[in-house]
């Protein structure tokens, strides 16, 4: 795994932006694995701007979101759907029937769910995955104890997630209990991950997912098994990393041609 450190969150959201506008450059049709909550916003805004100014290209990218809470309607202000277009699609060129967010209303969830993992290798493959992480470690909605080869799947959430959630529906009792997220084995077949993470809040969970031993208590502790993980964090989220100054160094000394 590479782990970059940088000053603030702004700061590595613009790398991780960077790394999206690369990848759509190069490959215009590219499928892109999207999170939702505070953690990936600063890179959205990044990536509005440099569609709005640079022209940043979105009209053949293909988007599949990690999760969606059950019992949502698209419109609901807390869904998954309304933050995506809110903060992200309804300011790109992304076209519609690209846009892929798990259906937190559907009849028949197993079913769905299937449907979702289908339509995935239908396209080819996600080809860069943003995540950001639970305080206990959560990739997706894939929380302690998950499978490491889960498949998208109906998920409940624990206690200190719905806690962490809860600004979005003014209480934690509004807070659903189910999800529905794409598994980890779904996050790990994606060709490059970069995993997201900001504020002291995150800095155990990284720890573990990065320096720990690869753990279901610890989902993210995974991606150390990934050919291709990027963990881009801020100075609050390295806090209780043993290695900074080995991975600054690293960092430091990267050829220009590989940074970004
Ligand atoms: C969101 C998701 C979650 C969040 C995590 C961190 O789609 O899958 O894993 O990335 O809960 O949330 P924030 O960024 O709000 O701290």
């Amino acid at each position: 795994m590479e782990i970059i450190i940088q000053p603030t969150a702004d700061d590595a959201s613009m790398i991780a932006a960077r790394h999206v506008a690369r990848l759509v450059r190069d490959k215009p049709h590219a499928v892109l694995g999207l999170a939702t909550g505070s953690t990936p916003l600063p890179m959205y805004r990044e990536l509005v701007r440099m569609h709005k100014e640079q022209g940043l290209d979105f009209s053949g990218v293909t988007t599949f979101n990690l999760d969606e809470y059950v019992g949502l309607p698209p419109e609901h202000p807390a869904s998954y759907h309304a933050f995506m277009w809110e903060n992200f699609f309804g300011q790109i060129n992304v076209q519609r029937e690209r846009v892929h967010i798990p259906d937190g209303l559907s009849s028949h969830i197993p079913a769905f769910c299937r449907k979702y993992e289908e339509a995935i290798v239908a396209t080819g493959g996600i080809d860069l995955q943003v995540l950001g992480i639970g305080s206990d470690g959560h990739i997706g909605f894939n929380e302690p104890s998950s499978s490491l080869a889960s498949r998208t799947r109906i998920k409940t959430l624990t206690a200190e997630t719905r806690r962490d959630n809860a600004q979005a529906f003014g209480d934690a009792d509004k807070v659903p209990f189910h999800v529905v997220t794409m598994g980890v084995g779904t996050i790990m077949d994606a060709r490059h991950v970069i995993i997201l993470a900001f504020g002291d809040k995150k800095a155990e969970a990284i720890a573990g997912a990065v320096e720990g031993p690869i753990t279901a208590m610890n989902p993210a502790s995974i991606l150390q098994m990934h050919p291709v993980a990027t963990c881009i964090i801020d100075e609050g989220a390295a806090t209780k990393l043993a290695r900074t100054e080995y991975y600054r160094w690293v960092y430091d000394r990267k050829p220009d041609w590989q940074k970004l």
